[in-house]
């Protein structure tokens, strides 16, 4: 234990610094640090070693906002086997509560809303067969698009998680030229509107204040859990990284097509962003 030991502490990047390196000796005891220069009371340098030591405690996560695992409705599960399988494995993770979101994009997966709770509730049978405790709800994740704005229009009633949370997500290169206008309905119409991994679009790079602006006017962001190792993109990783760094992101989610996006995630959760995730925003997860 570090902390209970006297012990002298020298940063070596700051030693070429003259006046701060007078003023980095510190002396650590195992209640109380004692800051051994009053100039130290003014500057924000106490903050910065104690950042430096600080152990971000991991956050279980129990429940998972995105994934696909209603057979045969999407690009995810292809089969109940499959999504037995898959469900095993979170249950094995820890979760205690999957959301699923198959996709809804017109003329590839025209789920209506009737399909997706008529599989999901096969599906439940399918699991209390085969012993599963965990439990499954079902959304969706909404292409947006100039239809789904017209069903906005049209006040049609459309899947949700928690408090009204909407997922949808967008074209992964281009921006929609009406993405904040269909904010601004999903709200009009009593969503809270989530941006499904808004880290692995193209047209975000380099756009923080957008995002931040579409943020504040009550745009909730759901960031990929495999974003946090790279899996995608280092670019999207980045991304993540710089919306976790603002406090920005609510939800975390595993987008779970297959298996193998299930095994990344032990490593994820051990990973130093999935900690930061944590310590620096308010992850709505395990509320639902
Ligand atoms: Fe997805």
């Amino acid at each position: 234990m570090v902390f209970c030991q006297k012990k002298t502490l020298h940063y070596h990047y700051l030693k070429k610094n003259n006046e701060l390196n007078k003023l980095i000796k510190i002396r650590f005891y195992p209640c109380r640090l004692l800051f051994r220069s009053k100039a130290l009371i003014n500057i924000k340098l106490p903050l910065l070693v104690l950042s430096f030591f600080k152990k971000n405690t991991p956050v279980n996560l129990k429940v998972d906002v995105h994934s696909h695992l209603l057979p045969g409705l999407d690009d995810g599960s292809p089969s109940v086997e499959n999504s037995i399988e898959l469900l095993q494995a979170f249950e094995s993770l820890g979760y205690e509560k999957v959301i699923t979101t198959p996709h809804v994009i017109p003329d590839q997966y025209d789920n209506t809303s009737e399909e997706i709770l008529s599989v999901l509730e096969s599906l439940r049978k399918e699991m209390r067969t085969a012993g599963l405790t965990i439990k499954i709800e079902a959304a969706a994740e909404y292409y947006l698009d100039e239809y789904l704005i017209e069903r906005l229009d049209k006040k049609e009633e459309l899947l949700t998680f928690g408090n009204q949370y909407l997922l949808f997500e967008t074209p992964y290169v281009n921006e929609p030229v009406f993405i904040g206008e269909a904010i601004f309905k999903m709200q009009s119409a009593g969503y809270q509107p989530v941006l499904a991994h808004p880290e692995r679009y193209l047209y975000l790079i380099g756009k923080d204040e957008k995002v931040m602006q579409w943020v504040e006017k009550g745009l909730k962001l759901q960031v990929n859990l495999n974003s946090l190792k790279g899996y995608y993109s280092k670019s999207s990783k980045k991304l993540a990284e710089s919306f976790i760094k603002k406090g920005i992101v609510s939800f975390l989610g595993s987008d779970c097509h297959h298996i193998k996006q299930l095994e990344v995630l032990k490593e994820v959760k051990e990973s130093r962003l999935y900690a930061k995730a944590f310590d620096k925003c308010e992850i709505l997860n395990n509320h639902l």
